[in-house]
């Protein structure tokens, strides 16, 4: 058991005293938890086979699945990786610092350690003050994968990050609540067409608006067979999954309703305790249950940023069951399915 440190950090009234503490512990080839702009990462120097090691037995993560290196400035991106894409620039330049990360052919500093093997290197410019301000003092390259222990939704508030990580990373930074909720669009730009291997926040459409083409990895789109193994080693465990079995109805939102309220009750007859991932314009017409609202349906940015505290409330309160409505999946709900989709293993039943 590590002493886990709490340094609280505002990002709108910087401790500097504690960010420099925080940010030595980095430097020291420690682990430190901190928020960024998706979910919080669990950090650790890139360049340092050992520290990446750390981060990957602190989660329980598998060693094959690479880590997304942090930077805090455009330019040191050209110090992991080579940049030779030629939309490299463009989507750098609009997207960093921001919710995109980069997939690109890795330069020796980066450790296969931290690439799972690879030679191609995960790179991101997080768009949080406390994080870029914490890797800048750090002097580091800082690995950080979600700060969740692997197979648990990740973390979008600190109490999550103190729940999973406490006693495993030697510090966490507590900046409050993230701002989207779920984690980065990745890009893959070792490819001749640039390719989504997880959607984000940036969503197919914005990235158009930016370079000619974009295409969106297979395995993605309908996989519910399996038949497909995504380029990003992550999107093919369970992920994301709350402990109960959670089943998604698609349809007509009432059927939808309808269809929830009497499997609902039925399971509740059994003596199973259930739980309901409804929306506020939804809540009231659910008749028993544990009903919990992951947001507002008009608004899929409420619903991205509940998404993974729903899931992790569901655990704490030991329902058996949850039973959800879906979502549009056009736009940011592309993300917003793909998250919960797997979070279900792929059970959505049609109403
Ligand atoms: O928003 C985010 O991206 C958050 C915050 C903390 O920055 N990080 C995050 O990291 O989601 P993680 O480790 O939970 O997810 C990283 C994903 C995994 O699916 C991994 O397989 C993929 O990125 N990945 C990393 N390096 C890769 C590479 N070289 N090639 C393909 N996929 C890669
Ligand atoms: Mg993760």
């Amino acid at each position: 058991m590590i002493d886990t440190k709490i340094y609280k950090i505002d990002p709108n009234n910087m401790d500097t005293n504690l960010l420099d503490e925080a940010a030595k512990i980095l430097k020291e080839g420690g682990l430190v938890a901190f928020a960024t702009e998706t979910v919080y990462g669990l950090g650790a120097d890139a360049s340092n086979k050992e520290a990446s090691n750390k981060i990957y037995k602190a989660k329980g993560r598998p060693s094959d699945n690479p880590l997304i290196v942090h930077i805090s400035k455009k330019e040191d991106v050209q110090k992991i990786a080579y940049v030779s894409h030629k939309d490299a620039k463009a989507l750098m330049d609009k997207f960093w610092p921001g919710p995109m990360t980069l997939i690109l052919k890795k330069k020796d500093i980066i450790p296969f350690d931290t690439t799972g093997g690879l030679d191609t290197v995960a790179v991101r410019m997080p768009d949080h003050k406390v994080a870029l301000e914490l890797i800048k003092r750090s002097g580091c390259f800082v690995a950080a994968p979600s700060a969740n222990t692997s197979g648990r939704p990740s973390p979008t508030k600190a109490a999550h990050v103190i729940e999973d990580m406490t006693g495993r990373v030697d510090a966490i930074v507590d900046s409050g609540d993230v701002n989207i909720g779920i984690e980065s669009t990745i890009i893959d730009l070792t490819v001749e067409t640039p390719m989504i291997l997880r959607p984000g926040f940036i969503t197919n459409d914005m990235i158009k608006e930016i370079i000619d083409d974009v295409i969106t990895d297979p395995a993605l789109l309908d996989n519910s067979k399996g038949e497909f193994v995504p380029k990003a080693p992550g999107m093919k465990y369970k992920h994301y999954a709350p402990k109960a079995d959670l089943t998604m109805f698609k349809g007509d939102i009432k059927k939808v309703i309808d269809k929830i309220n009497v499997l609902a009750f039925e399971a509740k007859e059994q003596g199973k305790k259930v739980g309901i991932i409804a929306t506020s314009e939804t809540k009231d017409a659910y008749e028993c249950g544990e009903v919990l609202v992951i947001g507002d349906r008009i608004d899929e940015k409420s619903i991205a940023a509940n998404i993974y505290s729903v899931l992790r409330d569901f655990d704490l309160k030991e329902v058996d069951v949850i039973y959800s409505e879906t979502f549009y999946s056009r736009g940011l709900g592309e993300a917003i399915m793909n998250r919960l989709t797997k979070a279900a293993g792929y059970k959505v039943e049609e109403v």
